[in-house]
């Protein structure tokens, strides 16, 4: 889905878009010590603003500036401050060794583009630094519920394990997330890779 796309989504969701911490985001980083965090792909800025919350000194950067709109309102009702910064991530160079953690959820982009940002994403993490990548699983297209219906954006733990030469896996696997709506409980199939820079 492109820029524009994203805009039209984030505008019809607008204050009702989600505001809680992804689960996994939860289970994975809840024990970490707070430091610098990256969130790329922030959206709304849910993820990123709980880390705030929790003492994370945090940057989120998404190329959605109607997204971006809605983070800042909420960062500033929270009383959080997150650096925003607005930016096509296929073309935007994070800072070298800065980060802590680099979070990336939900990114859903054709391969060759995934592989580039993913490449600078590891690039940006500290020596010891933890990236948490996770989005839509490729078997969710057959067994899962929701998310995009185009193969070429979904991957598997094996292409996340790929893209991140040079990091020491830490997790890497397929998850469940149960998803509940009009119709019912489902479960969706998202894919997880924590890995770290060695020290
Ligand atoms: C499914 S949302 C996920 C938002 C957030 N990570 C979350 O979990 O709530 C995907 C986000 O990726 C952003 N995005 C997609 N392609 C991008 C790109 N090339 N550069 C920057 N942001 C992008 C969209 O604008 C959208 O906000």
């Amino acid at each position: 889905m492109r820029r524009d796309r994203w805009n039209e989504k984030w505008r019809e969701r607008g204050a009702g878009a989600r505001s809680e911490p992804n689960r996994f985001l939860v289970e994975e980083v809840s024990e970490l010590p707070a430091g610098r965090a990256l969130d790329l792909a922030c959206g709304a800025g849910r993820n990123a603003i709980w880390l705030a919350e929790r003492g994370w000194c945090v940057t989120g950067v998404d190329y959605s500036e109607i997204g971006l709109a809605e983070a800042r309102r909420r960062s500033a009702r929270q009383r959080v401050a997150v650096d925003w910064i607005l930016a096509d991530l296929t073309g935007w160079l994070p800072p070298a060794h800065a980060f802590d953690l680099v979070c990336v959820l939900y990114l859903q982009i054709p391969a060759g583009e995934r592989h580039v940002v993913l490449e600078r994403a590891a690039g940006a993490l500290a020596p010891g630094g933890t990236m948490l990548v996770l989005g839509h699983d490729l078997s969710n297209l057959t067994e899962g519920h929701g998310g995009p219906t185009s193969a070429d954006v979904l991957y598997t733990p094996d292409d996340l394990v790929a893209d991140l030469a040079g990091l020491t896996v830490e997790r890497a696997e397929r998850v469940i997330r149960p998803v509940e709506d009009e119709d019912g409980l489902h479960e969706a199939i998202d894919a997880l890779v924590r890995a770290r820079r060695p020290d």
